[in-house]
């Protein structure tokens, strides 16, 4: 693990910095529904603009396929605006004439937001024309978009190759935290691994095992793992093609010497709706008819007393049917275990991943955690043992 160059070692005074930022956000009626990742690139936007830079965001917005008036990035550029307070001024695109000449009305200190990025199919291409038109731009690139650092696109990794380039305050908090949580970690070290399928985390499973002393498997995933023991598990949601595999992670876990955490009780019922009737049963007494829905209680203490003696820890993928209650309370008691430990200074909690975010903003602890990660894509490829494209570029060679 090399070191990055960071806005430390970046002279920005003066200068028109390209900054890459993920305004990706999701909206309904024209407003921002959750600004975490516009609040996390607050930080480098002051900072550079109050040591007297041009700041120049770029970023994507949905999928479009072309210009489409759908996905102009201009109400984020507003809600940006109110959540730094300062102005953010709009260009209509992010290359030609439009940019151009909004660049250059910029004096030091100012804020300038681009069109979407993926107007442009070239952005997706990492064409070189394309990035030698960005790059016009500016005198340097900042990235400050860890969750698009696994796209090896024109403004997350070809501007990297085109001008000086720097990791942002929120792209180097992520890399910071996700080094002590995976590759220099105080052990010992225990993953949880949640979420519905095995099929997508294969190789983050695979990777994890690779590195960590305990697996807590949770999820509708460890339904697959329990069927692979042998037991009933009714009608819940299993991945049958996958159940060789999961006694594959299990073998290998044994041979490597590295523990696996599966629920020994679960919560079961026979509707997949909030507040259905249900039970507690231990796993090898789960009815024909029975769904597991969330992991029982002594599941729940079982994976509290892991955390306990653990000293880090990285999460991804809820427990139980979180979306529904009360099947959410395993993964939020293991949320509030995590929180605590991690207060009292006795655990390094770090999670991520679409779900989880949500999972643990409902659980009421993300502010209690060490770190919790703005990516959904690019936490989970990092999990994988993946190199991101938008990180490599910024490494010191
Ligand atoms: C995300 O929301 O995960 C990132 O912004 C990347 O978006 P993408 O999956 O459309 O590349
Ligand atoms: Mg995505």
């Amino acid at each position: 693990m090399g070191a990055f160059k960071t806005l430390d070692q970046a002279d920005v005074t003066g200068k028109r910095v390209l900054v890459r930022v993920d305004f990706n956000v999701p909206m309904s009626d024209g407003k921002v529904g959750d600004a975490t990742r516009i609040a996390a690139a607050a930080r480098t936007i002051t900072e550079i603009a109050d040591k007297g830079g041009r700041v120049i965001l770029l970023s994507h917005f949905g999928r479009p396929k072309g210009r489409d008036p759908k996905n102009s990035l201009k109400p984020v550029a507003d809600a940006a605006s109110g959540i730094i307070g300062r102005p953010v001024r709009f260009a209509e695109d992010c290359v030609g004439e439009p940019a151009q000449a909004a660049v250059e009305a910029m004096k030091p200190g100012d804020i300038l937001c681009l069109e979407n990025t993926r107007f442009h199919p070239e952005e997706e291409k990492n064409d070189s024309a394309f990035v030698a038109r960005l790059a016009k731009l500016g005198n340097i690139w900042v990235n400050d978009a860890f969750s698009a650092a696994h796209r090896a696109h024109a403004s997350t990794e070809g501007l990297g190759h085109a001008l000086p380039a720097y990791a942002g305050r929120a792209m180097q908090a992520e890399l910071d935290a996700l080094v002590k949580a995976l590759e220099r970690p105080e052990r010992p070290l225990a993953a949880i691994v949640g979420g519905a399928k095995i099929s997508t985390k294969l190789d983050l499973l695979g990777n994890l095992l690779g590195k960590v002393d305990v697996l807590i498997i949770g999820g509708a995933m460890a339904n697959t793992f329990l069927a692979a023991q042998g037991k009933p598990v009714g009608k819940s949601l299993v991945e049958r093609d996958l159940v060789a595999t999961a006694r594959d992670i299990m073998d290998k876990a044994k041979t490597a010497k590295r523990e696996i955490v599966l629920p020994v009780d679960a919560v079961v019922a026979q509707k997949f709706e909030a507040h259905a009737p249900s039970r507690v049963v231990g796993v090898d007494h789960v009815g024909e008819a029975d769904m597991i829905l969330d992991i029982g209680p002594r599941s729940i203490e079982h994976v509290v007393s892991v955390l306990a003696r653990v000293k880090t820890l990285v999460w991804n993928g809820p427990f139980g049917a979180f979306e529904m209650e009360p099947f959410d309370t395993g993964t939020i008691e293991v949320a509030e275990a995590a929180a605590e430990l991690t207060s009292a200074g006795k655990l390094v909690s770090v999670a991520g991943g679409g779900d989880t975010v949500a999972a643990l903003n409902a659980a009421g602890v993300t502010g209690r955690l060490t770190y919790v990660s703005t990516a959904g894509g690019a936490f989970l490829e990092w999990l994988e043992g993946k190199a991101l494209p938008g990180v490599e570029v910024l490494r010191v060679k």
